[in-house]
């Protein structure tokens, strides 16, 4: 018998609904701050994630799914084809691909979707997974910044989801950035044995990771570390003013977190995390920033870009009941008994599908009350029993699934009556 793969899963229809639900919300809260949505294939071109994401990091690093597009004899670097891991890359790509800094300058885009990371497996990380994302290109204002955070937490409220807390940070510009970079290695070049495994490679290659590492004795060291602070430019340093100044003034609870650096290469500026204790060790909700370079990098103008992106199995994870009630079932049962009965069940059901009453019927012959207890089951409103008796009549009987009523219709009234 085949499995499903390690880190993917089946979203069975019970739990399809909380699934709609959380889009549902999403999309009502994207349209109220003005953002659209653009779909991306789910696979591009590999170097697309290698160049946004960075060499050195772990996604790209260990995370990537790999296609080859040509036959395996004829590999080059644009014949590798990579399942995306996030949605930054490819909306950046598609942003310039389509001349929208040219014809629309700044656009307000989301995007629902799966994204795939050769992760090992286990609660809350999983190797296929969905983002909700948004990314508003075009912009280096604060305020814009802050319209993102707002909506990230307008989203959570909607989903009913308390207890978060907002993680902000600036990474500052890239030469801010750099001069981090240098700094810490000033500092750790001493302490390096002393570091964990990972850290030890992330002082080669990706050295800003070290001061986010969950590892006790990484943030022992860092913790005593002098380089903080100080290292923003006076634009950078102007720039998270704004923000902070911004958020306080909408009221929106966050904390300065100054070792939050985030994985992607492509971040400057702010970064964000949003945690929630129900998640244990892996605590991320969801996460974001700016990316001023990105554009710029891969080929565009010179645009300024913020976003962040949920992932929805954490959401699930954390959400109130509250926001899984799927909506009330206004399903129509019919009920036939009989041969003829049913011929005339089939046609009624066609005739209220085409009137756009959601209605089904018993495909399985039960007896009256096994198919009551279906019908009960599938949380039908009402139910239509065609028996000899109503055949004869040229009639139904109507009955009303919460209060027990029972009335005959007769057939041509049948679709007012519903109604
Ligand atoms: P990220 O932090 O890599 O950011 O992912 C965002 C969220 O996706 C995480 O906070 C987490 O909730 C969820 N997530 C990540 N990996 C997994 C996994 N293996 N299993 C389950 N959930 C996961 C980004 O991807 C950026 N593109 C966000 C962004 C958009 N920044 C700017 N714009």
């Amino acid at each position: 018998m085949y499995q499903k793969i390690p880190g993917t899963k089946d979203i069975l229809p019970e739990e399809a609904l909380k699934w709609q639900k959380i889009e549902e919300l999403s999309r009502n809260v994207f349209s109220l701050y003005n953002y659209k949505e653009i779909r991306t294939p789910l696979i591009e071109e590999a170097s697309l994630f290698n160049r946004s994401l960075g060499e050195a990091s772990e996604i790209v690093q260990k995370q990537m799914f790999l296609i080859n597009s040509a036959p395996s004899s004829n590999v080059t670097a644009h014949s590798v084809y990579g399942l995306r891991p996030e949605g930054t890359a490819s909306v950046a790509r598609s942003y310039i691909e389509n001349n929208l800094d040219k014809t629309t300058g700044f656009v307000k885009l989301y995007y629902i979707g799966p994204m795939f990371r050769l992760e090992r497996p286990q609660k809350g990380r999983l190797r296929q997974f969905h983002h909700i994302g948004v990314e508003a290109i075009g912009l280096i204002e604060p305020d814009l910044d802050v319209e993102i955070i707002s909506l990230a937490s307008m989203l959570l409220k909607e989903f009913s989801i308390e207890d978060y807390k907002i993680k902000i940070n600036s990474l500052g510009c890239a030469k801010d950035k750099k001069e981090l970079t240098d700094n810490l290695h000033k500092e750790l070049k001493t302490k390096l044995d002393e570091l964990c495994p990972d850290c030890q490679i992330r002082f080669k290659t990706n050295t800003l990771r070290i001061l986010d590492c969950k590892n006790d004795i990484c943030q022992k060291i860092i913790g005593n570390l002098n380089i903080k602070e100080t290292y923003l430019c006076p634009e950078c340093e102007a720039h998270f003013s704004s923000v902070k100044q911004g958020l306080d003034s909408l009221k929106i609870t966050y904390q300065i977190s100054p070792y939050l650096v985030r994985g992607l290469d492509y971040y400057t500026g702010i970064v964000f995390e949003i945690t929630h204790p129900s998640l244990g060790a892996l605590d991320a909700l969801g996460a974001g920033g700016r990316y001023d370079n990105l554009i710029k990098e891969l080929g565009g103008i010179d645009a300024g870009a913020v976003g962040f992106a949920f992932g929805i199995e954490r959401l699930l994870i954390t959400s109130n009941p509250k926001a899984q009630v799927p909506d009330k079932n206004n399903l129509v049962y019919i009920i036939p008994l009989g041969k003829e009965a049913k011929k005339q069940g089939l046609k009624l059901l066609d005739n209220l599908r085409r009137e756009k009453i959601a209605c089904d019927t018993d495909y399985e012959n039960k007896s009256l009350k096994s198919a009551m207890r279906k019908a009960n089951d599938l949380n039908a409103k009402l139910v239509l029993i065609i028996g000899e008796d109503e055949l004869k009549k040229g009639v139904v009987t109507l009955k009303n699934m919460a209060s027990g009523e029972q009335q005959e219709i007769k057939q041509d009234e049948i679709i007012t009556a519903l109604r």
